[in-house]
């Protein structure tokens, strides 16, 4: 069998982690496929860093558009994030008849109707696993084991720095300008950390489980949004009091034909499962009519467990390819009303 011919746009946190387990894991990855995948190229902004991967430095370019413009490729996988170039990249890389797989959470969150939508048009697969909750398999059972049943709620911590900050001004009495820093020493929070601290990480993968679970489209501007600079060490302390913890939360719920999505921090009794979710971990409870209450648990980012998710997806989509087949679409079948705020 032909090897399949994978394009890598991205080798930050979790590209280098994908183009290290592929080469490394390679054998694997052929039988589980049935075919040897090939790194075919590496998208990078720059050529020079010190990269220390088992990969053929040859692969390595500054011209994404024209890595996936090749009329070599089978697969792309897009670990750049945020909207632009990645949508334009992602767009022609199907149009070229190329399978996508993504962990671009505020490509999907914003514009997820148009990749949906060339997905279907030119009969590849459009996978993202990787967008939400990172190593947790949680999208795959929305989209394809939860299928019968009907999900009701969706309701977790997704967001790992922040998450982290929560923990330690709860174990420290710390404030939120000191825990923020400490988790910036220790790489939890990213050099600019607002798109966590402010919720809207959070939010876009709000946006992400609602449209999944409920088979609607949801947008990260359907999310009524508050982020956690605002909690206090006395907030924490209160809640500490009353045997509560304060968490960020995303909570998605369905009522008849409405829809809400939103992220706050809240309190929650320390008895509660979500308590117990400490530093940059994640977990999240999906509640629907047949199944009951779901708990999923994990790392919900970092290089190696985002790979991960990122790795199955691939295989996924390269098991598809061999087989002329396609995963799931977009299965939004109605356009449910998106509450307001006012009304949750
Ligand atoms: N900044 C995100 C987090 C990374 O802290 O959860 C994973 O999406």
């Amino acid at each position: 069998t032909r090897p399949l011919n994978v394009a890598l746009l991205g080798c930050g946190v979790v590209g280098s982690e994908v183009a290290r387990i592929m080469t490394t894991n390679a054998e694997d990855l052929e039988q589980r496929i049935g075919a040897p995948i090939r790194l075919a190229g590496i998208a990078v902004r720059r050529l020079n860093k010190q990269r220390d991967l088992p990969v053929d430095a040859s692969l390595f370019t500054t011209d994404a558009h024209e890595l996936v413009a090749r009329g070599d490729i089978d697969v792309v996988v897009e670990v750049i994030g945020g909207i632009e170039p990645a949508r334009s990249l992602l767009l022609k890389a199907m149009e070229n008849g190329a399978s996508v797989v993504t962990a671009n959470k505020a490509l999907l969150a914003e514009d997820g109707a148009t990749l949906h939508a060339a997905a279907e048009k030119h009969g590849v697969d459009l996978y993202f696993e990787a967008s939400v909750a990172g190593a947790i398999p949680l999208l795959r059972p929305l989209r394809e084991s939860l299928a019968g049943d009907k999900v009701h709620r969706v309701l977790g911590i997704v967001n790992g720095t922040t998450n982290y900050i929560l923990t330690r001004m709860d174990e420290t009495g710390a404030g939120f300008e000191e825990a923020l820093e400490e988790a910036t020493a220790l790489g939890y929070a990213e050099a600019d950390p607002t798109a966590d601290i402010e919720g809207f990480d959070a939010a876009a993968k709000a946006a992400i489980l609602a449209g999944l679970a409920f088979h609607t489209r949801v947008t990260a501007a359907d999310v009524h949004r508050e982020g956690i600079t605002e909690v206090t060490a006395a907030d924490v302390a209160s809640a500490k009091d009353m045997g509560c913890v304060v968490k960020l939360l995303a909570i998605c719920e369905r009522d008849g034909d409405a829809v809400s999505a939103r992220v706050h921090p809240a309190m929650i009794p320390r008895t509660h499962p979500l308590a117990s979710v400490r530093e940059a971990f994640n977990a999240v409870f999906v509640e629907s009519e047949a199944a009951g209450q779901l708990m999923f648990y994990g790392r919900g980012a970092g290089g190696a467990p985002t790979a991960s998710a990122v790795l199955g997806d691939l295989v996924a989509v390269c098991r598809n390819k061999l087989q002329n087949a396609k995963g799931p679409g977009e299965s939004a079948y109605a356009q449910l009303r998106v509450k307001p705020m006012g009304e949750i």
